[in-house]
């Protein structure tokens, strides 16, 4: 990855892409969940926790599945990936994993776009539902999902000191509801 960063609201163009991952993008999409784990979920549910989540869910073999799969966006500015979302259907919906974008880029709209790019790919694929899960206390997530619409269905114990995950859901159905968001 290249280290300059001008972090976000620079006045230079940047060229922002989303798009599908693939073979080639492995090691930044793995890199972008290393690189914004510790800091998202170390002040709320501790080092442990971190060095789990990143052990099971931010290796190559763990990712290799979902980007061959075709269930892997990411963002890309000025042709470094800063961003990724993956997702999986599970019982006729569709459950976004996850949402990630490094923290120096975060709150320039990279979120609102891969979850955008999520959205219009579920709705084309005539998903009903999107679900997804954040950490209680992660409430910069909260705050976003909400802000696109997604209201919380239940939350589920994390057991042993972990924070709660809370679920969401937002239909996918209607163009006003699209329209409300944008
Ligand atoms: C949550 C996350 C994906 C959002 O992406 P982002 O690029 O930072 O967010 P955007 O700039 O697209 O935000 C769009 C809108 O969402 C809302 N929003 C985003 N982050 C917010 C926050 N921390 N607090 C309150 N509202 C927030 C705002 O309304 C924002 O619009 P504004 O910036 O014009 O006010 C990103 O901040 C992130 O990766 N955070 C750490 C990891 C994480 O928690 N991922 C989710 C795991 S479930």
């Amino acid at each position: 990855m290249s280290g300059e960063e001008s972090g976000s609201g620079t006045a230079t163009e940047r060229s922002v892409v989303v798009r599908q991952a693939d073979g080639d993008d492995l090691t930044a999409v793995v890199e972008v969940g290393h690189r914004t784990w510790p800091v998202t979920y170390g002040p709320i549910a501790g080092d442990d926790y971190v060095a789990m989540g990143l052990a099971k869910w931010w290796t190559q073999e763990a990712t290799i599945p979902a980007i061959r799969a075709g269930r892997v966006l990411v963002a890309e500015v000025d042709g470094e990936i800063v961003g990724m979302a993956s997702v999986g259907p599970s019982e006729g919906h569709l459950i976004l994993w996850k949402l990630y974008v490094l923290p120096s880029h975060q709150r320039d709209g990279l979120g609102a776009r891969l979850l955008r790019a999520v959205i219009d790919k579920a709705q084309e694929d005539g998903y009903d539902e999107l679900r997804l899960s954040y950490l209680a206390g992660n409430d910069g997530a909260g705050a976003f999902y909400e802000h696109f619409g997604f209201r919380e269905t239940e939350r589920e114990s994390g057991g042993s000191g972990i924070p709660d995950s809370v679920w969401m859901a937002r239909p996918l159905r209607t163009d006003e509801q699209e329209e409300r968001q944008s």
